[in-house]
């Protein structure tokens, strides 16, 4: 799967949306979250990233890692909605994300 890590934080930017073709790229919060079971591996998102938060989980900066997790804990009470447009903004986060700090945008 692909990871959305830390630079998205209080930014979502919200282009990888638009290029995902199976619309597995979810609104939280404070930041977006890919689905690690419906994303095909397409890579599409990737360099639509202004801040470069996107990566190849195998690709994932070390200090970035706990996102391959905080991206799939994420959807602990979705599940497997199998589209993001249907479920719209959800207004929560997962919890690495919601522990940071307001980010300096
Ligand atoms: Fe976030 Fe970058 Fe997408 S800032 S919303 S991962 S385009
Ligand atoms: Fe979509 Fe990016 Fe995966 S475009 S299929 S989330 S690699």
């Amino acid at each position: 799967t692909y990871v959305i890590a830390e630079p998205c934080v209080d930014v979502m930017d919200r282009a990888c949306v638009e290029e995902c073709p199976v619309d597995c790229i979810y609104e939280g919060g404070r930041a977006l979250y890919i689905h690690p079971d419906e994303c095909v591996d397409c890579g599409a998102c990737e360099p639509v990233c202004p801040v470069e938060a996107i990566f190849y989980e195998d690709d994932l900066p070390e200090q970035w890692l706990p996102y391959l997790t905080d991206n799939a804990d994420f959807f602990d009470e979705l599940g497997s909605p199998g589209g993001a447009a249907k479920v719209g903004p959800t207004g929560y986060d997962a919890p690495l994300v919601k522990s940071l700090p307001p980010m300096a945008t």
